[in-house]
């Protein structure tokens, strides 16, 4: 009873979160409630300030430890990748992941071919590389491939792989000679061309979020 009143009670202490320990307000003693919806708005609030969380984490990793991703974080990665909103329900992005190193070598030879030592790091040694290609026929192709990216590196941050989204290669790739072997390799569709690769791996280090310019968002009343 008593828990129950409490629960109906708008209280603003602070307190824990019955569902995942986090510290929340307005939700009071969740742990012990009976009261399901007031166990619920925790779960709720301690759901939205991980999102949060995880946005604000996010930081592009150019350091990777030589450590293989799990092919079953790779899948849960990708499908959230695959899950971002998309122009007309388009799905107009095609996908390739490369973790193998004889293939990777060789890109990293057609890319070095024009972009010498530079181009050859610009993977920055990560063990998987992402390559994402648009459909040309389609005009805001691109942007479902940029929606599909950000979904990828930020699930991966969610699951403690590191990430950095990459435009270099792709200038590398379509200005190597080698570069109709490479893009046979990676086997995209007819009208399909490379728009954006992402790094994953565990990251080797943590750099802090570059301040951003908030004077670009005008809120207009
Ligand atoms: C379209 C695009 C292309 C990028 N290309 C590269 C790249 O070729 N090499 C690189 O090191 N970082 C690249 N980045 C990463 C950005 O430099 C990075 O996101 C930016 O500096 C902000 O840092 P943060 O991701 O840590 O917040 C690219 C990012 C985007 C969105």
């Amino acid at each position: 009873m008593i828990k129950s009143l409490l629960c109906a009670l708008p209280l603003v202490a602070v307190v824990a979160c019955g569902e995942c320990g986090a510290k929340k307000s307005n939700c009071a003693v969740a742990g012990e409630c009976e009261k399901k919806e007031c166990v619920a708005q925790c779960t709720k609030e301690c759901a939205a300030d991980a999102v949060v969380e995880n946005i604000m984490t996010r930081r592009s990793i150019r350091k990777y430890k030589q450590q293989a991703v799990p092919r079953d974080v790779l899948e849960k990665i990708m499908e959230c990748g695959i899950n971002a909103p998309n122009g007309q329900g388009k799905q107009s992005w095609e996908v390739r992941v490369v973790e193998n190193a004889e293939l990777q070598d060789e890109i990293k030879a057609a890319m070095a071919a024009v972009g010498g030592e530079r181009a050859a790091g610009c993977f920055y040694d990560a063990p998987v590389w992402v390559f994402v290609a648009r459909d040309n026929g389609y005009d805001f192709s691109t942007i479902d491939c940029g929606l599909l990216s950000q979904n990828i590196m930020l699930a991966a941050n969610a699951m403690g792989v590191g990430s950095v989204c990459l435009g270099s290669p792709v200038r590398f790739v379509e200005n190597s000679p080698q570069r109709d072997a490479v893009l046979e390799k990676l086997g995209f569709s007819d009208g399909y061309e490379l728009c954006i690769c992402i790094a994953l791996g565990y990251a080797d280090e943590a750099p802090v979020a570059k301040p951003r310019n908030a004077e670009k968002v005008k809120f207009i009343d």
